[in-house]
């Protein structure tokens, strides 16, 4: 079995070029199938996310070819199919090919996606909303088969600001003759890169941003090409590693604007952040201090996916900080990895309280789910002795070249297999 090998208490020192977001890269692949036109996705990360995206592209007839960092999608002969269950399992945002499905071919049919296990994932958001716009679901969740019955535009209210459901309705209502109104609609700044996208294909969207998006639905959509934005999530793992490592620290390529929550944690912890332009640089020489409370929020809130980046950046922090987890029902799987490297962590329903200890010692651990797992390899990047990380895969989901950049930064890392 293969793990990566880290000889931990190095401070890490260099400049990384952040990649494009595995979170807009997504659903950006699946809008590509919109138009029978060429289109060119520019910036994607080599992620297995990504080539998982390209996967169902190709299952659903679609050329897609890769060239460097660009992905060329010519959807002209894409026929339709059933997105069987081996494809859906591999991600959560393989849902959103239900909406482009359903905009291309006015039916889909697809099993229950999958992803990491952060608790109770439904769809129920996803299946209302479009229902709302004359939807017809049957099947059970290994099997669901969704037809337009008539496609009318209307006012949608989503109950929470799902990302993925506001991210179908736009798929999806780009092929309404009408107007689709969607009220609390999320405002990640992914959205906004798909309705950039969407526009660019020639759809009128207006609200991009906001709780309330307008589709004037129903327009021919053409080729388009478009960069994907960067990574927000990367950002703040490699700036919680920096933080919990000490040293010095440039991420380029990035945009300081979209992680200010998670910048004004990092800076109440005792980092000294300097930004400029696209480069975010984090400088650390002195001991770490606990930060209070952090709450999860949708954006503009303190990212979800950062909390497991943070609490281990915390470990060693002096005092007690408290990390609320308000967006999914069980998202603190990483803790027990985190204890094992002596990580003081106590849970009380959805709020972890992690207690400063002096030092963290090699450990064995298990990557629980993408964030958690860069968690715990932030944890033994500061752990005294060489720990072993497992479940590499689930990492190279949604970081590329990881382990390249960890060495690139000083760390002492090794893949090994044993
Ligand atoms: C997306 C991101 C993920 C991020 C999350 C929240 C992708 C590929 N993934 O996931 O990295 O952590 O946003 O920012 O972009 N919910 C329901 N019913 C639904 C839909 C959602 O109850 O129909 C609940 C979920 O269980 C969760 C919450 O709403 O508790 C937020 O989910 P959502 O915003 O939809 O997250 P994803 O799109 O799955």
């Amino acid at each position: 079995m293969q793990y990566l090998a880290v000889r931990g208490g190095k401070p890490l020192r260099g400049s990384i070029p952040i990649h494009g977001a595995k979170n807009s890269v997504l659903p950006l692949l699946a809008a590509t199938l919109l138009t029978p036109e060429r289109c060119v996705i520019t910036g994607c990360p080599e992620i297995s996310d990504a080539t998982a995206a390209t996967e169902i592209l190709r299952h659903l007839g679609c050329t897609v070819e890769w060239r460097g960092a660009s992905v060329i999608v010519d959807a002209s002969q894409a026929s339709g199919n059933a997105i069987p269950s081996e494809l859906m399992g591999k991600m959560r945002a393989s849902v959103t090919f239900l909406g482009a499905m359903l905009s291309r071919f006015g039916w889909g049919r697809l099993s229950a996606p999958g992803g990491c296990r952060l608790g109770v994932r439904p769809i129920n958001y996803h299946v209302a909303a479009l229902e709302a716009l004359g939807v017809k679901w049957d099947g059970e969740s290994e099997d669901w088969r969704c037809r337009w019955e008539a496609r009318f535009g209307g006012e949608v209210t989503l109950p929470f600001p799902s990302v993925g459901a506001t991210e179908n309705l736009l798929l999806a209502s780009v092929s309404v003759p009408g107007v689709v109104t969607v009220h609390n609609a999320a405002r990640e700044p992914e959205i906004t890169d798909l309705c950039g996208f969407l526009s660019a294909m020639g759809a009128e969207i207006s609200g991009a941003g906001t709780a309330d998006l307008i589709i004037r639905g129903g327009k021919p959509l053409h080729g388009a090409v478009w960069h994907v934005m960067p990574d927000r999530m990367e950002t703040a793992s490699y700036l919680a590693m920096a933080a919990a490592c000490g040293g010095d620290v440039a991420l380029t390529q990035t945009d300081p604007m979209l992680l200010i929550p998670v910048l004004d944690a990092l800076r109440s912890a005792g980092c000294r952040i300097e930004t400029t332009g696209k480069t975010i640089r984090l400088l650390r020489d002195r001991p770490l201090r606990a930060i209070g409370t952090v709450s999860t929020a949708p954006y503009p809130g303190f990212p979800t996916d950062a909390q497991a980046p943070l609490m281990a950046a915390m470990l060693l922090a002096e005092g007690e900080t408290r990390l609320i987890e308000t967006v999914f029902s069980d998202r603190f799987s990483h803790v027990p990895e985190l204890r094992k490297f002596g990580g003081a962590i106590e849970t009380d329903g959805n709020c972890a309280i992690v207690t400063g200890v002096r030092r963290l010692t090699a450990a064995s651990a298990e990557a629980t789910d993408l964030r958690g797992g860069m968690a715990a390899v932030i944890a033994a990047l500061c752990a005294e002795g060489e720990s072993r990380i497992y479940g590499l895969d689930l990492i190279g989901r949604g970081y590329a070249q990881w382990i390249d950049y960890l060495g690139l930064l000083g760390a002492d890392v090794s893949l090994q297999e044993e």
